[in-house]
């Protein structure tokens, strides 16, 4: 497993790799790195020959600067997991690399960005699809692999691949969660026990949306207010929003529900003795079936 710092040493790499004929998948992360990471890792060795993971906690995209200072940073454990994962490269640059005096090129991702972390998290995305664009532009990679869990970014990123003319795929990989629910993120490890033991809220409130849809539920709502419940039983969490979506174009789903719409959730715990907040997200795709969804509207026309 090689580590490399510099962009010009990761492009001529590409080169190599790519006129040797290789295929490169390439998995951003910012380190801290769990099973949701190593998941996406064993997706991409099954579409390359080679698998770059880079770790870089890139500072354009926390809006909160204690957030960035928090960010748990765990080098030695991050390359274990790498060397045990089969990664080929790690390319873990500086923020200089990254960012080089007199940079000021920005990656605007315009209306997918207006709602959701967008609007709790201003001048997040715009650090997000700048740092991926630079990814992308110095790994060379013919497939980048992202997680669902971050479904905003996923859809965020497709569409700066699209629009700037990137010549790769982008592949989404189904959220990892622990036993009892949670998602996995690099920012559980900042739940202090209690908290942590009532994070399992987020994945319950989709869970209980999920069975109302598949009981035939249709309306926003009533969807969003059992979201609220689930969240309401959990005394330090606070709801940072909770909407229904379109999945592809993240305006807000019909109502009622008329077709796949996505439940996207993000929750504050609020920190004890003063200490920080820790946010977390989940998500779903609620798909009402086609038998219960021609079912509903017959029942609506005989209303
Ligand atoms: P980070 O939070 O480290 O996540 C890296 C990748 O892992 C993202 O694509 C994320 O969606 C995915 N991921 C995180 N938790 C997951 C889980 N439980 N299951 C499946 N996938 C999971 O997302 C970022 O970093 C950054 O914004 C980045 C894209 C690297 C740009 O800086």
């Amino acid at each position: 497993m090689r580590v490399i710092e510099t962009v010009r040493e990761l492009q001529s790499l590409a080169d190599a790799e790519r006129a040797a004929g290789r295929r490169i998948a390439l998995v951003p992360t910012m380190g801290a790195l769990h099973a949701g990471h190593v998941s996406l890792v064993d997706f991409a060795r099954s579409r390359a020959d080679r698998v770059w993971l880079s770790v870089f906690v890139n500072p354009t995209q926390f809006d909160e600067a204690s957030d960035l200072a928090r960010y748990p940073r765990t080098w030695a454990s991050d390359l274990a997991r790498c060397r045990e994962a089969r990664v080929d490269v790690v390319f873990a640059p500086s923020a200089a690399e990254m960012y080089p005096a007199g940079s000021q090129t920005w990656v605007e991702v315009a209306e997918l960005t207006r709602g959701l972390c967008g609007a709790s998290r201003p001048g997040h995305f715009r650090g997000v699809a700048t740092v991926v664009s630079k990814l992308l532009a110095a790994a060379k990679p013919h497939v980048a692999v992202f997680g669902e869990k971050d479904f905003q970014q996923l859809a965020v990123i497709r569409r700066l691949a699209r629009d700037l003319c990137f010549d790769v795929e982008i592949v989404g990989v189904p959220i990892v969660r622990e036993a009892d629910g949670l998602a996995l993120s690099s920012r559980n490890a900042n739940l202090d026990p209690e908290a942590r033991r009532q994070a399992p809220c987020l994945a319950r409130a989709l869970e209980a949306a999920e069975r109302a849809v598949a009981a035939g539920e249709r309306r926003r709502t009533q969807l969003l207010e059992l979201v609220a419940n689930e969240i309401g039983k959990a005394p330090r969490a606070e709801i940072d929003y909770a909407d229904l979506r379109d999945p592809d174009t993240l305006e807000a789903a019909g109502d009622p529900l008329a077709g796949p719409a996505l439940l996207a959730l993000a929750v504050r715990f609020r920190g004890r003795d003063g200490g920080s907040d820790v946010r977390l997200i989940d998500n779903r795709v609620l798909l009402p079936s086609p038998s219960s969804l021609r079912g509903s509207s017959t029942r609506r026309s005989g209303t």
